[in-house]
């Protein structure tokens, strides 16, 4: 069995609205969906759509964390997560498609909807009810000022912006169409206690002493967990003799690489990130990040470069592996399945080579699916025959 950490998990949210986004405006919502996500839940969905066991942990707390248990009970995906006070952080991105037959914008907030939506969600009808406060009947409506507004607890993503593909979140289709604009919104996520960190830790413990194979930590540290929590999680499933790989950013991987993982896999940025001044400049930066990241502590590095492909340095080796074609779709979770196919590869101990092959096929099937954390498994077998790795010098 593979298990995957998600410590900062998400619910996201995705609003479709017709008409784009307008600020001061209110938005008559034309469908909502909800679904569990961050990187180690996306992982574990990829896994479990293989067909392989899996178990989901992390932290989840509040009403959002109900309904991400919820949604993981739905979609099958065994879980064990450690509860806590806060709620977990929900990801909202709002999708705006452009009005059929119509010019995006056509100024009143209500037009959007005004029965077009076959939703159930009727657009005002005069006189408009919100014609006061556009923003929503609890929203504050008096003019602050940068300092009211920024206090309203609600900060921004934090430098450096892990979801650089998809401004909206994890699990937002963003190839609606050159007209489809995305918005995002992130909660902070909860601020963890010491006490529900030695919970989780407790719980970690306990399953990777139970038969695991392979461990998954992937993503961002919630507020209050430790700085090296990843390696306090990577030394517990050595002392298991589980070989865990770590997807992760700027310090969360940097301080993980003291605890010797495995393996490791960044995309590119994330990878300059965490080396800091000791990242590599030049045409070959893939290939010296993931040497640079073994010299660092990794057992092995797999360096992600979007529709370029991977680069490793693995058993001493420099090795690539290109998708054969570009997929257009939605690149956001390619990585994370990615992780999949290489958490696959530790657990059964593969060549590097088909590790890598199987990585590149299975997150280009995961572009060509709209969520992240799914693949088509049409690519998935078209492309598996063509994707072979090759030694660089
Ligand atoms: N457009 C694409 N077509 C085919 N394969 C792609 C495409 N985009 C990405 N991939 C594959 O997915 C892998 C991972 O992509 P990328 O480097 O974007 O990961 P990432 O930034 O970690 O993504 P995320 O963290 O959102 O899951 C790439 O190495 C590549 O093999
Ligand atoms: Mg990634």
């Amino acid at each position: 069995m593979i298990v995957t950490v998600t410590l900062n998990a998400a619910l996201d949210i995705t609003y479709v609205v017709e008409g784009g986004v307008r600020p001061g405006a209110t938005h008559r919502v034309r469908s909502v969906a909800e679904r569990a996500g961050g990187k180690g839940v996306n992982t574990a969905r990829v896994l479990a759509s293989l067909g392989e066991p899996v178990l989901a942990l992390g932290l989840t707390g509040g009403a959002s964390g109900a309904a991400l248990l919820a949604e993981l009970d739905t979609a099958g995906i065994p879980h064990r997560f450690t509860p806590v006070a806060g709620s977990t952080r929900r990801t909202v991105a709002v999708v705006a498609q452009p009005l059929p037959g119509a010019t995006p914008d056509t100024g009143h907030p209500g037009d959007a909807a005004g029965g077009t939506s076959g939703f159930g969600q009727p657009g005002p009808q005069a006189p408009d009810p919100d014609r006061h406060n556009p923003a929503g009947h609890n929203a504050p409506t008096h003019d602050g000022t940068a300092d009211e507004t920024s206090g309203l607890g609600q900060p921004g993503p934090q430098t450096p912006d892990p979801d650089r593909h998809n401004p909206a979140g994890h699990n937002a289709p963003t190839h609606g169409g050159a007209d489809t604009e995305v918005t995002g919104f992130w909660e902070p996520g909860p601020e963890v206690s010491d006490g529900e960190w030695e919970l989780f830790l407790a719980e970690f413990r306990a399953v990777v002493r139970d038969g695991v194979r392979a461990v998954v930590l992937a993503g961002s540290l919630p507020p209050g967990v430790p700085r090296d929590a990843y390696a306090q999680l990577v030394r517990l499933a050595a002392d298991a003799g589980a070989p865990t790989l770590v997807d992760a950013d700027a310090d969360a991987l940097r301080e993980a690489l003291a605890a010797r993982p495995a393996l490791v896999k960044p995309n590119a940025e994330e990878a300059a990130r965490a080396l800091g001044d000791e990242a590599p400049c030049g045409p070959d930066v893939p290939g010296a990040l993931a040497r640079r990241l073994v010299a660092a502590g990794a057992g092995a590095a797999v360096v992600s470069a979007g529709a370029a492909g991977l680069v490793a340095w693995w058993d001493g080796r420099m090795l690539a592996a290109a998708p054969p074609r570009v997929v257009v779709g939605n690149p956001t979770g390619a990585g994370d399945a990615a992780s999949a196919a290489l958490a696959l590869a530790l657990m059964r101990g593969s060549a590097p080579e088909d590790a890598l092959a199987h990585a590149v096929a299975l997150s280009a099937a995961a572009v060509a699916a709209p969520l992240a954390g799914d693949v088509d498994a049409q690519v998935l077998a078209e492309l598996e025959p063509l994707v072979t790795a090759r030694p660089l010098s």
